[in-house]
């Protein structure tokens, strides 16, 4: 795994991509080409600004260019998110990464992925990597309604796959949660990244189906390298584990799912 690395990154672009949801682009060369999908980076202003977000915060890679952009599914959900949010050329903002276990994607089964809410951007890149790498990828794409839904076309685009959308309201694509309605005749490896109901949901079906499993958790961060425990999961065997560095991205049967 390639070592983190800490740069200050220009905003290029800030864009409404749904309802308090940005599409933000960085220049970071240093980090876009050691990326995989599945890792994150944290996010954050620096210490010259002492107003929220004083710690960074994390977020999965959507998309990487070989001209070294990286791209974020923003979405404003406190202080921390808000502030980034509102931030845009010539700012810039301060990146540690790539950091985190990645998802292994293989050609053994296709890949379907199942993505809830923001839990979508780690798919974008996963997408744009398995069209690269020839492999069989597909995406379920959950929202409680269709103003949240990221732009399909924008998905279409980056990863070459038509997302299958469901919303809780049946505004757009399908009426239902990311669960419902699923094909699963082709024996898929799941990936999945969501609320934790979601994930739960999809452990159980895994378990059910017989299927392997990989979830990306999304804990609450502090510092993305392994310091500060704020981030700790249990695992299978009672242990807590630090989701910044041994995931966020983990087996389904590593972790404990009992309440
Ligand atoms: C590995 C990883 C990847 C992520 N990728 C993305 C991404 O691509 N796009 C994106 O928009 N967000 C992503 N997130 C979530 C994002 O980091 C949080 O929304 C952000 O840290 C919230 O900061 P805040 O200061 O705005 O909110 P806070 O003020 O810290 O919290 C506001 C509210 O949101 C709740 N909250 C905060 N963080 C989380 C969380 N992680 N899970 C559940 N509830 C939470 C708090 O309990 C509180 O109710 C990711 C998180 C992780 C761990
Ligand atoms: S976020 Fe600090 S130890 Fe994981």
């Amino acid at each position: 795994m390639s070592v983190p690395v800490r740069a200050w990154a220009r905003v290029l672009d800030n864009r409404p991509a749904a309802r308090d949801t940005h599409w933000i682009e960085l220049d970071c060369p240093a980090i876009a080409g050691a990326a995989r999908p599945g890792q994150f980076v944290m996010l954050g202003t620096g210490v010259q600004d002492l107003a929220a977000p004083f710690l960074p915060r994390p977020f999965s890679i959507g998309t990487r260019t070989a001209d070294g952009r990286l791209g974020f599914l923003l979405r404003v959900f406190g202080d921390g998110t808000r502030r980034l949010a509102e931030m845009g050329p010539p700012e810039s903002m301060l990146v540690l990464g790539p950091l985190g276990r990645p998802f292994r994607m293989s050609g053994d089964r296709p890949l379907l992925c199942l993505a809830g809410g923001v839990g979508l951007a780690p798919f974008l890149f996963a997408g744009a990597q398995a069209r690269l790498e020839g492999l069989e990828l597909r995406i379920v794409y959950g929202e409680r309604s269709g103003e949240s839904v990221f732009d399909p076309d924008l998905i279409r685009r980056i990863t070459g796959v038509e997302p299958d959308l469901r919303t809780e309201d049946g505004t757009v694509g399908r009426r239902g949660l990311v669960l419902d309605h699923l094909d699963l005749q082709d024996a898929p490896q799941l990936l999945a990244c969501g609320p934790d109901p979601m994930l739960r949901a999809c452990v159980d079906l895994a378990a059910r189906r017989g299927l392997p499993l990989q979830v990306s958790v999304e804990e609450h961060m502090g510092c993305g390298v392994g310091t500060c425990q704020g981030c700790v999961v249990r695992s299978a065997d009672g242990e807590w584990i630090k989701s910044c560095t041994e995931g966020p991205v983990f087996d389904a049967e590593e972790l404990s799912w009992q309440t």
